[in-house]
Order: C-alpha cells, then sequence, then structure tokens
C-alpha cells in the first residue's frame, strides 16, 4: 500500500486540542497544541463541559495553524487519524466529528487510534536507533498506568495496570493537597528539589493478585494523612512531602519495570505519558534501572499531542487499511490489550 503524502493527526481526548502534520516518511512538518490548563486550574482538575466546549471553540483554529505551519492545503491531507479514546466523551466527540467530517468531505480514509497506545507510539517514533521486540512498554499518565509486553508495534499483552488512581492523577491530587496549582506533577517535582525524600516514608500499594499492577489510591491517603498530622510551622514541610511522595511513587514504576524485566526477559523499555515528563523519574531509571535500555519521548511527545495520533494512524493504516468512518466512536475506556 502505497503511503499516504500528508496524514494529519487530531488529539482531543481530554485538555489538550492538538494536531500535527506528518510527511509519507513520518517526518514531522508542524505540530500545533492549545492547552486549556489556565482554564481548568482554579478546579484543581479538568471539567468535562468546559473542556468540550473550549475544544469546539479551537478545534479548526488549531488544525488551520498546523496546515499553515506544514504549507499545505487541506484538501493534499490524504489520512485522517484521530485519538477516539479513552478520554472524555465530549472531548472525544469534537475530535472524532472534526476528523469525520474532513474524511467525509475528502473522500480519504479515517483511522481511530488508541491514546494510551499512542504515548509508547511517541516513544518509538522518538529512537534514535532501531529496537528489538518483544519489547517492554509503560504508560504512565494523567489517566493510565501500564506495563505492556510488546511483541510489535501494534500488538500487546498486558503485564499490569493501576487498579485505582492513576500515577499522574495521584501527582495531581497530592498537588490539590499541597495547595499547587493544575496540572501536579511539575509542580511537585519543582518543589521536591528543595526537600528531602526520606523524611516522610510513604508507601505505594500492592496488589495480591499480580505484582506488575500498581496502585497509588493509598499512597496518596496515606500523604493526606501525613500532611495533616504535621507541624504546619516546619518552613521545608511541603517540600519534603513533595520529595518523599514523589520518590515512592516513580521508585515504584522504577521497580516494577525491573520486574518485568525479570519476568519477561526484555531489556528494551519504551516509556510514554505525561510523566515522563519528570527528569527525576529519567534520573531514577538510569540510576536504579542499568540492565535496562530506556527509551523516553522526545521533549514535545510526551505529553498530549498530534503528532503521535499521526505516527500511530498511519502506522496501523499500513498494517490493515481501510477506513473507520462509518465505525468510529468516541469510547470512554478501551482495555489494553491486543495480540
Ligand atoms: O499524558 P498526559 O499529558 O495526559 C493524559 O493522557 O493523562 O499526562 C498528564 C499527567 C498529569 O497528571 C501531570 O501531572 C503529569 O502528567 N505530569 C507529571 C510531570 N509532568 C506532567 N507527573 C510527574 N512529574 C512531572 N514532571
Ligand atoms: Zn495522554
Amino acid at each position: 500500500m502505497s503511503k499516504p503524502k500528508y496524514v494529519l493527526g487530531i488529539e482531543s481526548t481530554c485538555d489538550e486540542t492538538a494536531a500535527s502534520i506528518l510527511g509519507a516518511e513520518g517526518e514531522v512538518l508542524s505540530e500545533v497544541i492549545s492547552s486549556q490548563v489556565d482554564l481548568h486550574n482554579i478546579y484543581g482538575g479538568v471539567v468535562p463541559e468546559i473542556a468540550s466546549r473550549r475544544h469546539m471553540e479551537v478545534i479548526l483554529p488549531v488544525i488551520q495553524e498546523a496546515l499553515k505551519g506544514a504549507q499545505i492545503s487541506l484538501k493534499e491531507i490524504e489520512l485522517v487519524a484521530v485519538a477516539n479514546g479513552p478520554g472524555l466523551v465530549g472531548p472525544l466527540y469534537v475530535g472524532i466529528q472534526t476528523a469525520k467530517a474532513i474524511a467525509f468531505g475528502l473522500n480519504i480514509p479515517i483511522i481511530g487510534v488508541n491514546h494510551v497506545e499512542a504515548h509508547l507510539f511517541a516513544s518509538y517514533m522518538s529512537l534514535e536507533k532501531p529496537i528489538s521486540f518483544p519489547a517492554l512498554g509503560v504508560v504512565v499518565s494523567g489517566g493510565h498506568t501500564v506495563i505492556v509486553l510488546i511483541k510489535e508495534m501494534g500488538t500487546y499483552s498486558l503485564l499490569g495496570q493501576t487498579i485505582d488512581d492513576a500515577c499522574g492523577e495521584a501527582f495531581d491530587k497530592v498537588a490539590k493537597i499541597l495547595a499547587l496549582p493544575y496540572p501536579g506533577g511539575p509542580e511537585i517535582e519543582r518543589l521536591a528539589k528543595e526537600g528531602d525524600p526520606e523524611k516522610f516514608l510513604f508507601k505505594p500499594g500492592r496488589s495480591k493478585e499480580n505484582p506488575l499492577h500498581f496502585s497509588f489510591s493509598g499512597l496518596k491517603t496515606a500523604v493526606l494523612y501525613g500532611f495533616q498530622r504535621a507541624d504546619k510551622s516546619d518552613p521545608h514541610l511541603k517540600a519534603n512531602i513533595a520529595a518523599s511522595f514523589q520518590r515512592a511513587a516513580l521508585l515504584d514504576i522504577v521497580n516494577k519495570a525491573k520486574l518485568a524485566s525479570l519476568q519477561t526477559g526484555c531489556k528494551d523499555l519504551l516509556l510514554g505519558g505525561g510523566v515522563t515528563n519528570s527528569q527525576e523519574l529519567r534520573r531514577l531509571f538510569k540510576e536504579k534501572a542499568k540492565e535496562l535500555h530506556c527509551h523516553f519521548p522526545s521533549k514535545t511527545l510526551s505529553l498530549d499531542n498530534g503528532t503521535m495520533i499521526a505516527g500511530l494512524g498511519a502506522y496501523l493504516y499500513q498494517r490493515r487499511g481501510g477506513s473507520d468512518l462509518f465505525s468510529l466512536e468516541a469510547k470512554t475506556r478501551i482495555p489494553f490489550t491486543k495480540s
């Protein structure tokens, strides 16, 4: 199958409206991201109705800007890829209906992609040299925390996932406890630099059923009680809590990745999702998991973006062809197993 000359990728699962245009060889011709962080900041989290409305306002200007950046016209697009879940239903439909309208109007194929899988694809796209499969995949984002065995890109089996909160969600909730702005991850990382990670003994939860499952809800509650009971006059209190929580949460990711490597024999690890934005996570992997070859997404691809959607869409289209025009629906949850 010939490769589409230009691929448009659309992302609107949560609080970023993003569009990217890739060339036939996967080269990024333009990437536009409109973040709603300021809108949701005062609520300490994403408000779905407000998010949907903002997506509707900005989606066409974002696509127009992406076309301008790539110096092409809309009718030159040959494939549209859109994230159809998991995510918030209203925001998802804004992206999906826009993508469908473009595909229908131009009579070109449309491919729906899994946003969580796209986070893994972001680090695959960022690889400097090829890796061998099977490999491990870890996605740590605001909505998801999963470890998968990647047989090849597009074919996975689930090794572990969170049984309650996602890792990024725990960062956001702990930030709220400490009265820090949303999103909490970068704020906690900044504050933690001034704190002592050994001051509080916080432990992530365990699952009896599967040692590769995650649980962050108890950790968040331990932080809440730790903060409530602590001496508020201590000027280092918040920094110490941030550092201790961050160490516990991130080490849990590193330790489970190491265990998954022991269980499967895989040494190559693709990481993705907003929490991979953390320099501390990258440092801990280097320090504590020297046996693993860790591959992180490039800086712009760790947070939500249209490039990973376009990249995965083009990859899947090469493998299976077809068009999802009449079957594509918004899915708030999609299990991450494809084998
Ligand atoms: O992947 P993403 O942009 O959206 C989802 O698909 O959920 O991830 C956003 C999440 C937020 O929870 C945010 O707090 C977290 O990524 N995050 C971080 C850092 N930067 C962003 N968590 C920890 N440390 C960071 N530096
Ligand atoms: Zn995401």
